[in-house]
């Protein structure tokens, strides 16, 4: 798949974002190394805390799918491109410490994309814990 239709999923998954407090709607859509396709949304709460990004949806859906392999992830939101936040880099780092990740706006119109190593260098994963 390439990166436009990667990005597109995102936007479409962006507009089911529930973010009734911060008004700040993300869409993220995930590649499998298999080729298959999970959509996340932020989905925010009353109780603030338990709000959880798009991003992570769409990785626990996976996951919890029995897939665990990636090969990118498209992340649409605001005006201009925005980054992944420091919780989720940790959660994809633990899947796929080489995954790409596409940072698009929230139209799609426009992105960039880069390695998750860029964006969480010398990252902490389950390799670490054997050398415990
Ligand atoms: N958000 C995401 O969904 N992904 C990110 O990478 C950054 C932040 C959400 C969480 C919250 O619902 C809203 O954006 C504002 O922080």
């Amino acid at each position: 798949m390439d990166e436009a239709r990667l990005v597109a999923a995102a936007v479409e998954a962006r507009r089911r974002a529930y973010a009734p407090y911060s008004g700040f709607a993300v869409g993220a859509a995930l590649l499998s190394t298999g080729g298959k396709l999970f959509t996340g949304c932020n989905v925010e709460n009353a109780s603030y805390g338990l709000t959880v990004c798009a991003e992570r949806v769409a990785l626990f859906k996976a996951v919890s799918e029995g897939v665990r392999e990636f090969a990118a992830i498209a992340v649409a939101c605001g005006d201009s491109p925005c980054s992944p936040c420091g919780a989720c880099r940790q959660a994809l780092y633990e899947f796929a410490p080489n995954l790409k990740v596409i940072l698009a706006d929230g139209e799609g119109r426009r992105w960039e994309a880069l390695p998750l190593s860029s964006l969480l260098p010398k990252g902490f994963g389950p390799a670490d814990l054997a050398g415990g």
